[in-house]
């Protein structure tokens, strides 16, 4: 599948967009919070040179490219401040299969963004990107992730022992297919 040009997906309350230099404060500032980084893939001393080179990498990405992740930058459509952002990874041998992951700063958290700004996004890769089935990973005691992919309908598909950050842990895969017709 080619590689598809991006502009922005607007909801209610958000507006995502590519990444922007702008960003890369507010990025950074979230990403070196303990809690939002305990079960993501970065430590929480994250730098802001970190921040930099990611944004500068991601700005030049593009959503659909296999084994890639695409990250889309979700702000408020009054403010324009970040509030979060969400990836999706196409996966490298079967480019109809995508992986998420959400996250949202916690000045933000528990007023629906990480749904609203999700939703979109899953939207997005079945109608745009013809994806047919889209998959999260999240460790077991993950609890706020948990609830939004829940809510979000994915269906919970196996669970496995981990190692993540050194620590043995379980890991719950959930799916979600395209919708049909
Ligand atoms: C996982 C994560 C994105 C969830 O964010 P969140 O802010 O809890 O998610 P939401 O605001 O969409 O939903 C949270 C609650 O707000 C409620 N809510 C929905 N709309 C609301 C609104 N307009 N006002 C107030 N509350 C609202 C939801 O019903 C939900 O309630 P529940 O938790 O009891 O089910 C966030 O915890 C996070 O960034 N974690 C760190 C990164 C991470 O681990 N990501 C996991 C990758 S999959």
């Amino acid at each position: 599948m080619a590689d598809h040009p991006f502009l922005e997906l607007r909801t209610p309350r958000l507006i995502l967009r590519r990444f922007r230099p702008s960003d890369t404060r507010e990025f950074r500032a979230y990403r070196a919070d303990p809690e939002v980084a305990r079960y993501q893939s970065w430590d929480p001393a994250y730098s802001l040179e970190e921040a930099e080179a990611f944004v500068e990498s991601v700005s030049r990405a593009s959503p659909g490219t296999p084994g890639a992740w695409f990250q889309f930058a979700a702000v408020s459509a009054t403010t324009g401040h970040l509030v979060g952002d969400v990836g999706l990874r196409t996966d490298a041998n079967d480019p109809s299969l995508f992986e998420l992951g959400v996250t949202v700063a916690p000045a933000h958290h528990h007023q629906g963004y990480a749904a609203e700004m999700a939703a979109a996004v899953i939207s997005y890769a079945f109608t745009t990107l013809a994806a047919a089935a889209i998959r999260a990973i999240t460790d077991t005691r993950n609890e706020s992730s948990i609830r939004l992919l829940e809510h979000l309908n994915f269906r919970r598909t196996e669970t496995t022992e981990a190692v993540f950050k050194g620590e043995e842990c379980e890991e719950h895969t959930y799916e979600l297919s395209a919708p049909e017709g």
